[in-house]
């Protein structure tokens, strides 16, 4: 018999941050289907509100705000904000991510701009851990998912900032599901492949044939099936793995 309160979130307070679109709505809704209340935070507070309020049309339960990753003080307002309304969090993902400067080798790119990328990317990530680590340590639960990306284990070329900052936030979940272990928190990323997203839409077809060529399902992911490994990873069935990033590449990486 499949015990549901494995996988149902019923009850649970979530942050999605990065939940104005793309991967991040799709998780944001997800979980609110599942049960959970979710704060939506992104920098387009607009866009971050259009999610919570397509939620709430479906009957979930759901809040936004404003928030910066970039910005200390907005996310922990935006932070601040979701614990006053919800009291316990016990689900954070961060599904913030910035691509940078692209088609370009290293040494033709800015410091500004890898720095810009960085802020976001890795600082980012650092600080929503630091805006969630504190108060799921005092209850001794929580369950935190970033999204990385297979850049990160990979190495793209070309796209230095984006693929060094993913492979840092790889790294920082590895050491931060250690620091954490004894403390009911699981810390773990996810690195999906290419996924069809608005951005897909906008790159020129030999381009997007050049990227799902790699995929052995020989097609991009959607943000759907991405939601669905977020909402495993953040469930209280998943509570054996920690420090580790999950596979999401239609089989391109079988490591
Ligand atoms: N789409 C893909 O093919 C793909 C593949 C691998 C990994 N990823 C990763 O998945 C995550 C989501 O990607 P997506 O395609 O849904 O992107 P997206 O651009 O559609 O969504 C990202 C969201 O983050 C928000 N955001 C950007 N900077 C922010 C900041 N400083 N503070 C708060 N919010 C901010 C944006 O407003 C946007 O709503 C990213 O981390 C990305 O690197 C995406």
């Amino acid at each position: 018999m499949i015990d549901v309160e494995r996988i149902s979130l019923h009850a649970q307070g979530a942050v999605v941050v990065g939940a104005g679109g793309g991967i991040g709505a799709a998780a944001a809704r997800l979980l609110a289907g599942r049960g959970a209340s979710v704060f939506c935070v992104d920098r387009d507070g607009a866009a971050a509100q259009q999610t919570a309020a397509s939620i709430e049309a479906r009957s979930g339960t759901a809040l936004s705000a404003q928030g910066d990753v970039a910005d200390q003080r907005s996310l922990a307002s935006a932070f601040e904000h979701a614990v006053d309304r919800f009291g316990q969090v016990h689900i954070v993902i961060n599904c913030v991510g910035v691509q940078g400067p692209l088609g370009r080798r290293s040494h033709e790119v800015g410091l500004d701009e890898f720095d810009a990328v960085y802020a976001i990317n890795l600082r980012g990530a650092f600080l929503v851990g630091q805006m969630a680590l504190p108060h799921m340590l005092e209850r001794q639960y929580g369950r935190i998912a970033h999204v990385a990306s297979i850049a990160g284990k990979e190495g793209n070329p070309n796209m230095i900032g984006y693929s060094t900052t993913k492979a840092g936030l790889i790294g920082m979940v590895k050491a931060q599901g250690k620091e954490y272990a004894e403390d009911g928190i699981t810390i773990n990323a996810l690195a999906p492949a290419v996924i069809r997203t608005a951005f897909l839409d906008t790159q020129p077809a030999e381009v997007v044939k050049y990227m799902t060529d790699r995929i052995p399902m020989k097609r991009p992911g959607s943000v759907e099936e991405v939601a669905e490994m977020l909402a495993w990873m953040v469930s209280p069935g998943c509570s054996f793995t920690t420090g580790f990033t999950f596979d999401l590449s239609g089989g391109r990486a079988t490591y």
